[in-house]
C-alpha cells in the first residue's frame, strides 16, 4: 500500500508538500516524515508546533476513485486508528477527542488535519497529515494554545521508528478499506475512547458558542450535542470541541 516514503529533516509542511504532489496526480501512497515543519498546519487555520526532534509529524496521500461523499467520518477513523498503534506499546489512558484529537489524562497527545485535493465528485484525493508530541521541549508550550502531553512523559522507551511503523501500518489499510467499510466500522470503537461521553462541553466555532451533553457521533462521524431537550448535530471542519 505504501508508495513513495520520504524522510526529511525539515520542510514547510508535509502536508503542503503531499497536497501539491496529489495536485499534480503524483502522491498516492506518499508518505512523508519530517523532523522539523518550519509552517505546520493546525486545524482551523491554526499552527502546529514542529520544532526538530518535537515529534512525529507526517502525512500520506490517498486517492480515491469517488467522491468526497466517501470520506465521511475518515477523520475520526484516523484517531481511532491512532489509538490501535499507541495500544500495542502499551500506552495507557489514550482517549480520544471529537473530532479527532488523541488525548492522554486530560491533554492533547496528537492532532490530526485532514486536507482535501482533487474532483470532490469524482476521483477525490485526502492527505491525511498527523502530529504526535514525542519530545516537544516545554518551550514550545509559548506557541500552543492549549494543553498538551507528551508521550516520553506517559510511556518512555517506545522507539521512534518502531512507532512510526506501527502508524502506518494502522492507517494504509485504513485508507485502503475505508470506501467499502466507512465509518461505520470505526463508530462503535470512537464512542468507547470518547474522552468527554456524557459530560457538559461546549462546541466552539469563529462567532458562536454552543453548550450541552456529548451524546456520541452518528454514523456520519458528526458530534450529537443534546441541549434543551433537543439534539444538534456538528461536522467537524469548522468547530472546535471544550469542556464545558
Ligand atoms: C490539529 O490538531 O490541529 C492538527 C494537527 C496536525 C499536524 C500535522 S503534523 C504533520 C502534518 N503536516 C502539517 O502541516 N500538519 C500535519
Amino acid at each position: 500500500l505504501l508508495g513513495e516514503l520520504i524522510l526529511l529533516d525539515r520542510v514547510d509542511s508535509t502536508n503542503a508538500q503531499i497536497l501539491a504532489r496529489l495536485e499534480k496526480g503524483r502522491g498516492h501512497g506518499a508518505v512523508m516524515f519530517a523532523e522539523q515543519q518550519t509552517a505546520g498546519r493546525g486545524r482551523r487555520g491554526r499552527s502546529w508546533a514542529s520544532p526538530f526532534g518535537g515529534g512525529i509529524n507526517f502525512s500520506i496521500g490517498w486517492q480515491f476513485n469517488g467522491g468526497v461523499q466517501l470520506l465521511e467520518g475518515l477523520s475520526l477513523a484516523v484517531g481511532v486508528a491512532l489509538t490501535r498503534a499507541l495500544a500495542e506499546f502499551g500506552v495507557p489512558d489514550i482517549r480520544l477527542k471529537w473530532p479527532n484529537d488523541v488525548w492522554c489524562r486530560g491533554r492533547k497527545l496528537a492532532g490530526v488535519l485532514l486536507e482535501l485535493s482533487g474532483d470532490l465528485t469524482d476521483r477525490c484525493a485526502v492527505v491525511v497529515g498527523v502530529g504526535l508530541n514525542v519530545g516537544l521541549p516545554e518551550a514550545s508550550s509559548e506557541n500552543i494554545d492549549q494543553p498538551w502531553i507528551d508521550l516520553n512523559r506517559v510511556h518512555p522507551g517506545i522507539g521512534r521508528n518502531d512507532l512510526a511503523a506501527s502508524l502506518l501500518n494502522q492507517l494504509l489499510p485504513l485508507l485502503e478499506t475505508y470506501p467499502v467499510e466507512g465509518f461505520a466500522a470505526y463508530r462503535e470503537a470512537w464512542q468507547q475512547l470518547d474522552q468527554f461521553s456524557g459530560r457538559s462541553v461546549r462546541i466552539v466555532s469563529a462567532r458562536q458558542e454552543w453548550t450541552g451533553v456529548d451524546r456520541g457521533v452518528d454514523d456520519t462521524g458528526a458530534l450529537i450535542l443534546e441541549a434543551d431537550g433537543g439534539v444538534k448535530r456538528f461536522y467537524g471542519g469548522e468547530v472546535s470541541l471544550r469542556e464545558a
